[in-house]
């Protein structure tokens, strides 16, 4: 049977030629990162996936739909997997280069797998980066809008850039879209085509091995069982660490974004906290023999650049001829002293943004934000609500007014008015059952025929919020003075 399936497939042996790879001086615990960092982008590719069967990827639904995500227990579970499994995936990559690094297994014949490995460390920033606009809150919207402005501000193709991530010039619905794209099938893509391209060049060049003078004199290590214990061993660590922190530490979700809030202050996730804090540390300029030089321009942009160009450039700026740390000590020295100033500068960044939150309102719990719903700011299209029912506005303006218009005039010809609607005023039973299940039969109001399709409500809006906003369409729109309906009505209507 493996006989038949190797001789038509060759699967059988490059397994075993996989499993007998040599590793140099043994099995170690040292060469752990590649297969965690593979691990953690599995389980980002699986969390990933199935989030999107939850995520609406629009300004009028991203939040509300990460809402709900987090209002069900599996789901909850699914998105805090996936937002620490993309810190443990930063964290993994980073080490492994790391290593890498340290032990001077960039150099021949292994530098194009380096510089592979240094694009996947930034494939996976930029993951993280357009993953943290999706929930579309307060945090999401703020530090999204920081990285849209930098990459605004480059010289000559900047602006450009900029309108074609966030999709125009303010950012909304496009810009969620452009950043769902880039989050969920760009990136990804290309993230599975470097690592497919990395690991048939480790095919190619073999182990690096452990840093010697004379690697003819280690002795020959086989893969299994050793090293695949270790990977293995390491990898559920790995898992069981990022479930721990999903369950006992999950992620918080800030109320919707309101780009009118003022006082709201950002923070970036971790990894780019150290930008963060080299960008609050320089002036924004400085004149220099009468050259006004853009600092702020220097750190969001020139050093990151620099630091790339370097790290892509390493296999050629290190000299030396061994993998020996002695005779690369200059390099070992300059990675200890750019390690320490990001730390110091995350740290500084860290202080920054606590001291400037301090300071300002407190913060709403998680419970708070989850049972509010969208923010008042969503009443503003709802018009001259009674405050009694402002979710029913509320609830109108995020829903319905994109199709019934915010004073629900209507469209003429497509989408009938609600405001001066007998319906509407009528057999309140008759309008929470259109509410609850959708209509899509054609209708007659003041002598225009509609047929269209209305969505159905159950499921998508609590019976709460049904009820009030059926109370708010029969009372608070145009002319419209009708009877409010309860919760208990809509909870109790059968079809
Ligand atoms: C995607 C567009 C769309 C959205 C969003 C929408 N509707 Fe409708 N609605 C329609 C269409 C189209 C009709 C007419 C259906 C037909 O012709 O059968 C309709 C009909 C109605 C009617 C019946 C009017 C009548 O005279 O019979 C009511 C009531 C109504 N909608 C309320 C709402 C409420 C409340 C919301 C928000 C929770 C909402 N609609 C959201 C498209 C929409």
């Amino acid at each position: 049977m493996l006989d038949w399936l190797d001789s038509r497939t060759g699967f059988v042996t490059m397994t075993k030629e996989f499993l007998t790879e040599d590793v140099p001086g043994g099995a170690s615990y040292w060469y752990v990162f590649g297969s965690a960092t593979l691990f953690a982008m599995i389980v980002q590719i699986v969390t990933g996936i199935f989030l999107t069967f939850f995520y609406a990827p629009s300004a009028a639904t991203a939040w509300e739909s990460t809402r709900a995500i987090y209002l069900n227990p599996y789901t909850h579970l699914l998105l805090s997997i996936h937002f620490w499994g993309s810190s443990a995936m930063i964290a993994l990559v980073f080490l492994h280069l790391l290593q890498t690094l340290v032990w001077g297994a960039y150099k021949s014949p292994r530098e194009v797998q380096w510089i592979v490995g240094v694009f996947l460390l930034l494939i996976t920033l930029v993951l993280g980066l357009t993953g943290y606009l999706l929930p579309w809150d307060m945090d999401a919207y703020f530090a999204s809008q920081v990285s849209l402005n930098i990459a605004g501000s480059a010289p000559i193709a900047g602006p450009l850039i900029q309108s074609i991530a966030q999709g125009g010039g303010v950012m909304g619905t496009n810009t969620i879209n452009r950043f769902f794209g880039l989050h969920v099938w760009l990136m990804p893509a290309v993230l599975v085509a470097l690592v497919g391209t990395h690991l048939a060049i480790f095919r190619h060049n073999g182990a690096a091995g452990p840093v010697t003078d004379d690697p003819s004199k280690l002795k020959a290590g086989r893969f299994w069982p050793d090293q695949m214990f270790m990977d293995g061993a390491v990898s559920l660590l790995v898992f069981f660490v990022i479930m721990a922190l999903a369950i006992f530490a999950p992620p918080f979700l800030d109320a919707k974004a309101d780009p009118t809030n003022s006082t709201f202050v950002p923070y970036p996730a971790w990894y780019f906290l150290s930008l963060f804090g080299l960008l609050n540390l320089v002036p924004p300029e400085v004149t220099i023999f009468g050259i006004t030089i853009s600092l702020e321009l220097v750190a969001a942009l020139v050093v990151p650049a620099v630091l790339l160009i370097a790290a892509l450039a390493l296999p050629w700026l290190d000299r030396s001829t061994t993998r020996s740390f002695k005779s690369r000590a200059g390099i070992l020295w300059t990675t200890t002293i750019i390690i320490i100033a990001l730390v110091a500068l995350s740290f500084y960044a860290q202080h920054g943004i606590q001291t400037q939150e301090a300071a300002g309102p407190p913060s709403q719990s998680q419970a708070a934000i989850l049972a509010a719903g969208a923010p008042a700011a969503a009443a503003a299209g709802g018009g001259a609500a009674a405050p009694a029912n402002a979710n029913g506005a509320k609830v109108y303006a995020a829903n319905c007014a994109s199709c019934h218009g915010a004073s629900g005039a209507g469209v003429p010809g497509a989408f009938p008015p609600l405001a001066g609607n007998a319906v509407v005023t009528g057999d309140p039973g008759k309008v929470i059952g259109i509410v609850v299940q959708g209509l899509n039969a054609p209708i007659s109001i003041n002598g225009t025929t509609y047929h269209g399709q209305m969505p159905a409500w159950k499921g998508n809006l609590s019976n709460q919020d049904i009820a009030d906003v059926v109370t708010y369409i029969r009372g608070g729109l145009g002319p419209n003075k009708a009877s409010a309906v309860t919760e208990a009505q809509v909870a109790g209507y059968k079809p």
